[in-house]
């Protein structure tokens, strides 16, 4: 029976999906260091892991029966996806599952800072009777301008949307403009235009302090701000002297540049105690809902791998999905040279078989090749296919009944 290993308290809708795969699966709740990780991997066909667990090259080296890793949350920074491409573990992540999430959490702070929600909350937890409209607006009818509209930008553009607000929007690239979304043609423009300014771009190292004084000063008087990206995207100093200056009426920020490591640690930075700002631990993707879909679809990503050989969506593998009923199918992972298909193929031939469905992708030194026969791959077969001086990996998937 082929084994997973879980760490870190992943969701048990993966151990169902797994399981019904016919997987025997072990659920670990903490992390595990090198060592115990290369031990508990003995026997292992794949590994799940959160952020904590480092799938380091010595580990993959270590193991090489293991098959795929699938990281159960956004980031895959633990994983050297180089070293685990070039002995053909793929590895799948969960891009899209908490998205849904950080929408909701900038919707509740925008309607929270348009309302000043937290000043009211302090101010009466403070025994302070402080009624007044002062300062306090309907969302609906004003302007947000989202900056990049990938994933998460684009649906809170339609759940803004929803509530009234008029969008734009701002993206490095050309993007489908979403109901009455309007694009701007230059970061300038938006934050003139908008009265919310939220931040959603990607974590590319050309964002470090993309949004500093000058683009606070660019922005429209008493405007709001959020950032529920990345934190070194923003200079919070800048942010905390606009802040005091009371030309930014209100903040959001989720992310920080630097975070504390440990739960319980002391947080610094120069945004405590401002008024009307909202300060979050990196919880924009933490929800029930969000660990249960990356449970869900990290889990489904590993079953089609180690089933199929499907790589769709993989992080460090070709992308490969080929659908077919043949009698039996194999994957061959290669560097990707001139010529390895056509050898491959005619080994096929040679051993009496016939290719009844094929597909082959490439990325950068890597070449991926599904390949569907007629027959179950005589021994002879697979052997000469592992011999070829390109092969990495070459899996052999049972053969349909
Ligand atoms: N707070 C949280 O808990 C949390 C959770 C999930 C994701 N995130 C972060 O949210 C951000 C967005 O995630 P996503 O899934 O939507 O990513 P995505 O890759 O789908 O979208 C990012 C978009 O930003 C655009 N972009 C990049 N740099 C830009 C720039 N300088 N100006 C304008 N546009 C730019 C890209 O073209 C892309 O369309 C990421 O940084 C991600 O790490 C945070």
């Amino acid at each position: 029976m082929p084994r997973a290993l879980l760490l870190e308290n992943i969701d048990p809708v993966a151990v169902e999906l797994l399981s019904s795969a016919g997987y025997e699966v072990e659920s670990v709740r903490g992390a595990l260091d090198e060592a115990d990780l290369t031990a508990a991997l003995d026997g292992v066909d794949v590994l799940g892991i959160r952020s904590k667990t480092q799938a380091t090259a010595d580990v993959l080296a270590a193991r090489p029966e293991l098959a795929a890793v699938g990281a159960f949350c956004i980031g895959i920074n633990q994983i050297d996806l180089a070293a685990a491409a070039a002995r053909g573990v793929a590895v799948f992540n969960a891009p899209y599952s908490n998205t849904r999430s950080v929408v909701e959490l900038a919707i509740a702070e925008i309607i929270s800072l348009a309302r000043r929600l937290v000043d009211r909350d302090r101010s009466l937890h403070a025994g302070i009777w402080d009624k007044s409209a002062t300062g306090s607006h309907e969302i609906r009818g004003r302007t947000l301008g989202i900056v990049g509209y990938g994933n998460i930008g684009s649906q809170l553009s339609v759940l803004a949307e929803a509530l009234g607000m008029r969008v734009l929007f701002y993206d490095l690239e050309d993007k489908l403009a979403l109901g009455n979304a309007e694009a701007c043609g230059s970061l300038d423009e938006l934050l003139e235009r908008a009265e919310t300014v939220s931040l959603h771009v990607d974590g590319r190292a050309g964002n470090a302090g993309l949004f500093g004084a000058d683009q606070f000063a660019r922005m429209r008087p008493r405007s709001l701000f959020l950032n529920l990206s990345r934190g070194f995207v923003v200079d919070h100093a800048a942010l905390r002297e606009n802040v005091l200056s009371g030309h930014i009426a209100g903040a959001a920020v989720d992310v920080f540049p630097e975070e504390p490591k440990e739960q319980g640690d002391e947080f610094a930075s120069v945004l405590r105690g401002l008024p009307n700002v909202i300060l979050t631990p990196h919880v924009g993707g933490s929800t029930k809902e969000a660990q249960h879909d990356i449970g869900r679809f990290v889990a489904g990503k590993l079953v089609d791998y180690v089933r199929a050989g499907t790589t769709t969506l993989s992080v460090n593998l070709p992308p490969v999905a080929l659908h077919g009923s043949s009698a039996a199918r194999f994957a061959l992972l290669h560097h990707n040279a001139p010529g390895v298909l056509a050898r491959a193929d005619a080994l096929v031939g040679q051993h009496g078989l016939n290719v009844d469905g094929q597909v082959l992708a490439t990325r950068g030194q890597l070449g991926y090749v599904v390949t569907d026969v007629n027959d179950a791959p005589p021994p002879a077969l697979l052997t000469a296919l592992r011999a070829m001086p390109e092969t990495l990996r070459l899996t052999a998937f049972p053969v349909r009944p």
